[in-house]
């Protein structure tokens, strides 16, 4: 069984999101997604409009999402792909080279984004601030 691992917010969850988990999905057979905590996100300057656990229960409600993990520091990602013996990683790719460091632990691929939506986009759309 082929193991896919990616990691994300997820936030004010959107059809750029769905393209990427069904996409991350059949690379293999089975996905996991590490789902950054509020906490984890105060940390990156991102505030999220929904908490922690309901985003996780609206990535579990999705056909392609096998296993939501907590995402709590950057360097989780190696014993990550360990634990879970995880085959391939997967990044939009606005992350491009940014994790090719586990190429030594997984296959690492990035898919291209989908145009023109983003949580910050719909956050600036509807005149939300993203750091609130
Ligand atoms: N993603 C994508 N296409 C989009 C938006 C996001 O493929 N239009 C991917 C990202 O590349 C990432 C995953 O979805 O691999 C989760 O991204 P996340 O940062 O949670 O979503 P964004 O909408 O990019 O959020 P933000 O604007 O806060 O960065």
């Amino acid at each position: 069984m082929k193991r896919v691992i990616t990691y994300g917010t997820f936030d004010l969850l959107h059809y750029g999101h769905i393209n990427l988990l069904k996409r991350a999905k059949e690379l293999g057979d089975y996905l996991i997604v590490g789902l950054s905590t509020n906490e984890f996100n105060e940390q990156k300057g991102k505030k999220c409009y929904f908490p922690y656990e309901e985003r996780k229960k609206l990535l579990e409600a999705i056909r392609y999402v096998d296993l939501v993990i907590p995402e709590e520091c950057w360097e989780q990602k190696i014993d990550d792909i360990r634990k879970y013996d995880v085959d391939i990683f997967v990044m939009g790719d606005d992350w491009k080279g940014k994790f090719d460091y586990l190429k030594d632990y997984c296959e690492v691929v990035y898919l291209s984004r989908t145009p023109e939506i983003s949580t910050t986009k719909i956050k600036q759309d509807l005149g939300l601030d993203s750091t609130k």
